[in-house]
């Protein structure tokens, strides 16, 4: 693959990227503008009746796997995931768009380095998959303010309707995106769908307005494919008709929830009821949609893990409900997520911790496994299963009454599809019967029966022509078919140990030659009346020749681990098919006698490869493979495994020690005066105090200060303060350098009433308290307008002996995030760093000269105990040098201390803020590193802040590096993603102080 990277980051001293700027543009004149008409004289390729999509006229489903490219900054590694999702057998990628994470402030909608989505779409469309784009402005998401601008949090405007202010702020974004979307719409590159905003539902005439204005946009704009907006939930959606409303219609579906995930992965107690009956009742004439299907489930702080959350939404979980939506008749669905990546930076939503796995198919280092492989079987069955995206329902008859038989029937061709499963989808039972295809009991075989094991789910076709021929009914799944040279190939896939039974017509009067091979030594085959029947029992791989006929047949039927590891490619001779290895992307080579297989492997592995003969050598990521010809007409061989990699211990490290806002002789001369006395925000300030929210003030993300001077009467006892940064959040307070504690932010506003010691307190002279907030970042869109829940302080007073008020009043001035919203760093972003010091001065970044000349110390080892509450920085550089052609996922660990250690801690590597741990909160302590931030062959820089709310001990366990696993790679390589070291005309230069 030949793709241009555009990273386009400077390490050097301006600190640019190059990034595009947008200049705020008028609003519309009027607000509703009627929709173009998009169909005069022209043929639009994307249509749509109540079974399908089509494309050019040709039925398709919609197979969608959602992937956040703002999720990994690695913009080389996007073609890795989208290989993956494309190797198994998705079509179509879908993907939020972030607004926030394009837009700073109001002046800029940034497309470059990390941010640059028409890369994205590039990479879609070489890869091979369609897109559907999802840009917000609302996303939800689990992401910080639900992915709406920071910015936008100080606008009067409500959100989400058509006021002005607030349709001005959007405007930029959404036309440079749809101006995007148009120059890839297909057929010009791989732009299939566009979604409108993100499950909102309104029956205000101002909220219809702002999707209709929305729309306007995408039609000005030139849009012509779909739009479509997903549900919530299954209730009446005020987007099926009428004022913004859209072209397809799409209601979410979480089965087994979110965010709960139990520790017993066999619990199933409570799947949601599915919403297909109201999206057939509210719109007609579209096919059945869910934009989001519940592909894992997010989890939160102190949660139980994200590999818990695997185990929940097993295999098996994908197996049931992808059929079931099938039985139902749905051709359109995206699994949200299948890779879903990490919250890096500031990126998440307060309940959210760093990892955003998901517990999906593709996990967080990228790594695949049977998620993945088991949404590969039915993803390929429905690419050559055209038929089954045009059916009707019927109700089957099955021998057994806990087993449900909902037949998918195809009025053209009579093809049916029947979809088994428990009638309790929560059943753990092992169910034998029999079901009636036609008037036919099968299995016919006596002695033998169908089963379903537990939470299996099955697709028996029958009474369907594939290739030259024609199947009357299959008792084990179809997971693919294609003609290799004369031959055509039926493969199918099964549970080991289970009975199959396949009945083909054959040409009449025709005397078939049939033979087993592979695992099956006790296959039969009897012919009657032009009807050959098969009856095996599955294991491993079976191979079943059938010859002495016009057109030859072979029948290869794969348990589940021979499935789990099966690849079809589509060569320039016909599909090739492939067993045994842990993923195959694709081919290097469309032309030629070798056949040149891209794939990666975990293990020294055995291949079998079903190809072409006009193939006369097998190369495997550029090296050719030593394969034997079985009898059966493949070759079998061996591919070598990944060569194992270490990485070094971390053992020596450099402390120094910051937050010197905490000491009354800081000088915060220049630090801004929150004097503003109105506010857009809808909770006003409290009465008699000037404004004091961080969003006000243009500081949005992570940690935020604020320093408020008084000259006390000397009856000054306590503080009366509010202060909220967000669920799980907690603010450090100190009075004139005396360390008064660290206490819970709240979500509401209830204040704390906080002693000031008169042993601290200057009667008739200047005192000064100051505090440090933990912004766990924005709300999401719970109600309207929630996102602008402030951060910061909200009301801070003093209280005199008697508790009145008292007459001296606080001054405060604030501090957060270098820049505000005119950030210093456009390489790596508005969510990369907040307010610390340290994060001000640039000690995150590779080339920060933490040297024992600006008093850090050197040669420290952890655990290591760094003093009184405040932020110290833990800095360690380490090299590795991975082997070319592998990859190999690592991680940060964090070792978890003992209970009395309330630190917080933030990751940097090479500049990246990769990871927040709170180890009292959990369950975090490891933290994937894409390649690309990490300099998987070079040097690396990695500094930890850690804000300790100890007194006086705070003791910060020790951190290591380890790799998950190691594989040989055959996909794109990485570079190391460009962005700004440490430049002291930038950021000054600074000491570490006296802890
Ligand atoms: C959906 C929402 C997504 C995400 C998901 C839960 O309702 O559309 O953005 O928040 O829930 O992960």
């Amino acid at each position: 693959m030949t793709l241009l990277t555009k990273v386009i980051c400077f390490s050097i001293a301006s600190l640019a990227c190059l990034s595009s700027i947008t200049q705020a543009v008028p609003l519309l004149d009027s607000h509703i503008v009627s929709l173009k008409s998009r169909t005069a004289n022209w043929t639009n390729p994307i249509t749509w009746d109540d079974y399908s999509l089509k494309i050019d006229n040709e039925r398709v489903f919609f197979w969608g796997a959602e992937f956040h490219p703002f999720r990994l900054p690695s913009p080389d590694l996007w073609v890795d995931v989208l290989e993956k999702i494309k190797a198994s057998g998705f079509n179509v990628v879908q993907s939020y768009f972030h607004w926030g994470f394009h837009s700073w402030n109001n002046q800029t909608v940034d497309l470059t380095g990390i941010r640059d989505m028409e890369l994205f779409l590039q990479m879609a469309h070489e890869v091979g998959l369609y897109v559907s784009a999802r840009p917000g402005p609302y996303i939800n998401a689990e992401t910080t303010a639900g992915g709406f601008a920071l910015w936008s949090k100080k606008l009067k405007g409500t959100s989400r309707t058509s006021a002005p202010d607030w349709t001005a702020a959007w405007k930029p974004y959404i036309t440079k995106m749809a101006t995007l979307f148009n120059k890839y719409q297909y057929p010009k590159g791989p732009v299939i769908a566009v979604q409108i905003d993100n499950e909102y539902w309104t029956d205000k005439t101002a909220g219809k307005e702002y999707m209709a204005l929305l729309e306007q946009v995408y039609a000005d704009a030139g849009i012509y494919v779909p739009t479509f907006h997903n549900a919530p939930s299954n209730g009446q959606s005020p987007w099926s008709a009428g004022l913004g409303s859209t072209d397809l219609l799409g209601y979410d579906f979480y089965p087994i929830g979110w965010g709960d995930c139990p520790l017993n992965s066999s619990d199933w107690s409570q799947p949601y009821k599915p919403p297909y009956t109201e999206i057939v009742k509210y719109k007609q004439g579209v096919p059945l949609f869910i934009p989001e299907l519940g592909g894992g489930a997010f989890d939160v702080w102190g949660g139980v893990g994200e590999d818990v959350c695997r185990r929940h939404t097993n295999n098996l979980y994908e197996r049931l409900y992808d059929r079931w939506n099938l039985a139902m008749g749905l051709t359109m669905q995206s699994i949200y997520m299948t890779f879903g990546g990490t919250n890096w930076g500031n990126l998440r939503f307060p309940s959210d911790y760093t990892s955003y796995d998901y517990g999906a198919p593709i996990d967080e280092s990228r790594q695949i496994g049977s998620k993945l492989y088991e949404k590969k079987l039915l993803n390929y069955f429905l690419l050559v299963a055209k038929e089954l995206a045009e059916t009707h329902p019927f109700v089957g008859n099955v021998s057994d009454k806990s087993v449900r038989d909902d037949i998918r029937r195809n009025p053209q061709t009579g093809s049916e599809f029947h979809i088994l499963r428990h009638e309790d989808k929560t059943s753990l039972a092992d169910t034998g019967f029999s079901l009636l295809i036609g008037n036919i009991t099968v299995p016919q075989e006596s002695g033998t029966q169908i089963r379903l094991n537990g939470r299996d789910s099955k697709i028996l076709s029958a009474n369907l022509d594939f290739l030259n021929h024609h199947l009357i009914y299959a008792t084990t799944d179809v997971l693919t078919w294609g003609t290799i040279d004369q031959t055509d190939f039926l493969v199918l896939h099964g549970l080991s140990g289970e009975d199959g039974e396949i009945v083909l017509e054959m040409p009449h009067g025709s005397s078939p030659k049939v033979q087993f091979f592979g695992s099956s030594n006790n296959g039969k085959a009897s012919v009657s009346d032009s009807k050959l029947r098969l009856n095996y029992v599955v294991k491993g791989l079976i191979i079943i020749q059938i010859t002495n006929i016009d057109n030859p047949l072979t029948i290869l039927v794969a348990d589940l681990d021979n499935a789990y590891q099966f690849w079809r490619l589509d060569t320039h001779n016909g599909p090739a098919f492939v067993f045994g290895s842990y993923l195959v992307r694709g081919l290097s080579s469309t032309s030629g006698s070798t056949l040149s297989i891209r794939g990666d492997t975990n293990t020294t592995s055995n291949i079998e490869v079903f190809a072409s003969k006009q193939f006369k050598t097998i190369a495997w990521n550029g090296n050719n493979i030593k394969m034997s010809p079985t009898s059966y007409g493949s070759s079998k061989g061996k591919l070598q495994g990944p060569k194992s990699v270490s990485v070094p211990k971390l053992s020596s490290w450099t402390v120094g020690y910051e937050a010197p806002e905490r000491l009354s002789s800081f000088d915060d001369d220049d630090w801004t005066i929150a004097d503003h006395t109105t506010t857009n925000n809808p909770i006003p300030q409290p009465d008699g105090q000037p404004v004091l929210y961080a969003d006000d003030y243009d500081f949005h993300v992570g940690h935020i200060w604020y320093r408020g001077h008084f000259n006390a009467t000397g009856d000054e006892k306590q503080l009366n303060v509010t202060v909220q940064g967000g669920d799980h959040s907690v603010y450090s307070i100190w009075f004139n350098s005396q360390y008064l504690g660290t206490f819970n932010s709240k979500t509401s506003a209830t204040p704390d009433l906080i002693k000031l010691p008169s042993t601290a307190l200057i009667s008739n002279g200047s005192n000064v308290i100051s505090i440090l907030v933990d912004g766990m970042g924005s709300d999401e869109e719970g109600g309207t307008d929630q996102f602008k829940a402030y951060r910061g302080l909200y009301d801070a007073r003093l209280l005199t002996s008697s508790s009145k008020q008292s007459t001296s009043t606080i001054t405060w001035k604030l501090q957060g995030n270098l820049g505000g919203e005119n950030i210093v760093d456009t390489c790596r972003g508005t969510f990369n760093v907040g307010g610390k010091y340290g994060e001000r001065k640039g000690w995150h970044l590779p080339g920060f000269p933490a040297t024992s000349k600006n008093n850090f110390t050197n040669g420290v080892t952890l655990p290591h105990n760094f003093g009184p509450a405040g932020i110290a920085w833990y800095f360690t550089d380490f090299k590795l040098d991975f082997p070319k052609g592998t990859d190999n996922p690592v991680v940060v660990t964090f070792d978890k201390p003992d209970d009395k250690q309330l630190y917080r801690a933030e990751f940097y590597i090479n500049g990246w803020n990769f990871g927040k741990v709170i180890p009292n909160l959990g369950p975090q302590f490891e933290f994937p590193v894409p390649p690309g931030i990490l300099n998987t062959n070079g040097n690396n820089h990695l500094a930890i802040a850690v804000h300790g709310l100890n007194d006086k001990d705070n003791t910060f366990a020790p951190v290591q590096l380890k790799v998950l696993n190691s594989y040989s790679f055959g996909g794109s390589s990485w570079k190391q993603v460009k962005a700004p070291s440490f430049d002291e005309k930038v950021y000054g230069s600074s000491s570490s102080l006296a802890a």
